[in-house]
């Protein structure tokens, strides 16, 4: 098979040309702040977003299923999960993870507290548990979805509360790779324990459970816009709020948190989280085309599924059933240990000296180029081979109670999680992907395969 010149990036960001004119407008109108028109605009479109209905369905929004969220004795919904409130509001902010932090300090975690996360994620899950002084205390996924188990969930906030007299503070699921979390069970728990969710669907944009929009059911819910995701502002992301209250809360502690004096006063630490009116702007020329985009990434798993069908030790991850919707933000397969690859041997020979795996700024070096928790090598070659081929593939996120920073870290698993990161690679997706890229990248993976 041959190589192709042209590298095929994991996912790239995708401009719609209608960009441009928003920034021009800040600069223009001298709005060059973490406020303005553009900010203001961009929450806007969120909103109208993250409340709306699926555009590709033609049945009505199925009922959300969100037992408990009404208090019969107070005859009125319960708001601790935000669940039945609508419109949303969303606070546009300047990272996915300053989102995170500012929803757990809107849930009062403080030092000492714990909050359950979902340990198959990427590190923005769980890092502002840590800056917060708190533990995060970790959870095992489900084999379907990849995501949180709602048994192991209950299982930990019971054992917590046995040894520490406490509830979690907070409970935060994740929408790996696009793919919904089971919100119905995990809100059903977390509103018998009274735990609000902080739903991490950074990679979920236009994701959707039952056709509601994933961040919609939780206390809050992330977005991340960072320069790989669903949309980009280079480099941003959002808080979506039950109701204005929460908001302007949220608000108050992205800005400083400043008291209401003609000078500077302070009555809480508060943060510089506010995204700028640029990159607004990229953000309001990006919701143009966010369905396009769901779309496009939806269209090629429908290829990579079918490509893949009858390739024997392959398999294509997929909405386990048809309440799940994901937005298929990064395509994923795993590879059956039994399957040989070329070049196997020569998997993890060397230290890696380059950024693989979407590194930005620096990277520590290491002497020794294995762990004790790494993909298995047939997986590793298949990524060596790709990269041959000149397409960029990805192992699935290590698990969180695997990385050395969290051995200290409390975890309750089954060991789903490390065994799909063991045999799990990430495929090119998004916009910049054609069909025929499919095509070839799906060759290429199966000229890797040694059959006897
Ligand atoms: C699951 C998850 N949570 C949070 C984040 C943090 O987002 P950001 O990069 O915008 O800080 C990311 C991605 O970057 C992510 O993949």
């Amino acid at each position: 098979m041959e190589r192709r010149d042209k590298r095929i990036w994991l996912c790239l960001a995708h401009m719609s040309g209608n960009e441009m004119k928003y920034v021009k407008d800040a600069f223009d109108t001298n709005w060059v702040v973490p406020l303005g028109p553009n900010v203001n605009g961009f929450e806007e479109d969120l909103q109208r977003f993250v409340d709306s209905s699926d555009p590709n369905s033609s049945q009505p929004e199925s009922p959300v299923h969100c037992p408990l969220s009404f208090d019969e004795e107070q005859g009125c919904p319960l708001t601790i999960n935000g669940c039945p409130k609508r419109p949303h509001s969303v606070v546009a902010l300047s990272s996915g993870t300053a989102a995170v932090h500012l929803a757990l300090i809107a849930c009062g975690v403080k030092a000492g507290d714990e909050v359950i996360v979902q340990s198959f994620t990427f590190c923005a899950s769980s890092h502002p548990v840590t800056y917060l002084g708190a533990t995060p205390i970790f959870v095992d996924s489900e084999r379907d979805s990849w995501n949180m188990d709602p048994d192991i969930l209950e299982e930990a906030i019971r054992d917590r509360i046995s040894k520490t007299g406490h509830k979690p503070k907070a409970i935060i699921p994740v929408a790996l790779y696009g793919m919904p979390y089971r919100i119905d069970k995990i809100m059903e728990i977390a509103s018998r324990y009274n735990i609000p969710v902080i739903e991490d669907a950074a990679e979920g944009l236009g994701s959707r459970w039952n056709g509601r929009v994933l961040g919609t059911f939780g206390k809050y819910g992330v977005l991340s816009f960072n320069g790989n995701k669903m949309i980009t502002t280079s480099g941003g992301g959002a808080l979506i709020c039950p109701d204005k209250a929460a908001r302007d809360e949220i608000m108050w502690y992205a800005t400083q948190a400043r008291d209401a004096y003609p000078y500077y006063q302070h009555s809480a630490i508060g943060y510089n989280y506010r995204l700028s009116n640029i990159c607004a702007g990229i953000g309001r020329g990006q919701m143009t085309v966010l369905n396009d985009h769901i779309a496009h990434h939806q269209k090629l798993a429908a290829l990579y599924e079918q490509l893949f069908k009858d390739v024997h030790g392959i398999k294509f991850h997929k909405n386990p059933d048809e309440r799940f919707d994901s937005n298929y933000w990064l395509n994923t397969i795993t590879l059956d240990p039994s399957l040989k690859v070329k070049g196997e041997k020569y998997a993890y020979k060397k230290v890696v000296t380059s950024a693989i795996g979407g590194a930005g700024g620096v990277i520590h070096t290491v002497d020794n180029p294995t762990t004790d928790c790494q993909p298995n090598n047939n997986v590793e070659a298949m990524r060596m081979g790709l990269d041959a081929f000149n397409i960029e593939a990805r192992p699935l996120w290590k698990p969180m109670h695997k990385q050395p920073i969290y051995s200290d870290s409390p975890a309750y698993v089954s060991g789903v999680a490390e065994s799909l990161f063991k045999v799990g690679l990430c495929l090119p997706s998004g916009p910049y992907v054609s069909e025929d890229d499919v095509h070839y990248i799906v060759e290429a993976v199966k000229s890797l395969i040694i059959t006897e």
